[in-house]
């Protein structure tokens, strides 16, 4: 297969992660060489930056400078990771990335959105994925399976209403950019949003000449 770029959004809790390592063994069973990575933190660079916007002690970290240290994380992660494993062939999923940024800092801390998406064409250089899931899940329910596995993080400690706005927000930019979306309602059980997934990226696979086999059933 060729190089292909999908990204995996949604709040705290859709089943970003869950859904990504389904797809991925999809995609490998149809003969793909898959790159699971993820924003931030990706890489000894990245993996840094993300220890300081998630440290629930930094509560001192303006929405700005939180703003621009996503995009430094995303600068290092386009040119170290996600370039040169499309330019090798690989399905490259990444769970968060472009949109996240404007769905948590643009809708959901008020950062003036033009700015954001400078911030963010810098940062990219115009790479943005062929396809982008969005895991449309209600922030109350997201937050309720993340907590019962593990402490919250910073963000995960925002106020109820924080998380609704960048829910909206999603929504708003799915709505914006109908072609490149695909929504999924993560509030079904995992395997009927695998099913979905599947069948969207199979979809597009297809569409772009590729041989792929869409039988859900396990081998
Ligand atoms: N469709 C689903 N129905 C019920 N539980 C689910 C579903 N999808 C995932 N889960 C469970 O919810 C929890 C969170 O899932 P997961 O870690 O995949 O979400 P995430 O979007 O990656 O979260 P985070 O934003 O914290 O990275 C896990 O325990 C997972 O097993
Ligand atoms: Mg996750």
């Amino acid at each position: 297969m060729r190089g292909l770029f999908i990204t995996v959004e949604g709040p705290e809790g859709a089943g970003k992660t869950t859904q990504t390592n389904l797809l991925g063994e999809w995609l490998q069973s149809q003969g793909a060489d898959v790159l699971y990575t993820r924003e931030p933190g990706d890489g000894c660079i990245g993996a840094q930056i993300r220890q300081i916007i998630l440290n629930p002690n930094n509560c001192a970290l303006t929405a700005k400078a939180e703003a621009i240290l996503y995009a430094a994380d995303r600068a290092q992660h386009v040119e170290q990771v996600l370039l040169p494993a499309l330019a090798a062939g690989k399905v490259v999923l990444c769970d968060r990335y472009v949109d996240s940024h404007i769905a948590y800092q643009g809708y959901g801390r008020g950062i003036d959105l033009a700015f954001l998406k400078d911030l963010n064409q810098m940062a990219t250089g115009g790479l943005m994925p062929a396809l982008t899931l969005l895991l449309r899940l209600s922030p109350e329910v997201g937050l309720e399976r993340v907590i019962k596995h593990r402490d919250k993080d910073r963000i995960e400690l925002e106020e109820i209403e924080f998380h609704k706005r960048l829910s909206a927000g999603y929504d708003a930019i799915a709505k914006a950019n109908p072609k490149r979306f695909y929504v999924v309602d993560a509030a079904k059980p995992i395997i009927e949003v695998r099913e979905q997934i599947i069948s969207a990226v199979g979809g597009l696979l297809l569409q772009a000449g590729y041989e792929v086999n869409l039988n859900m059933e396990e081998d």
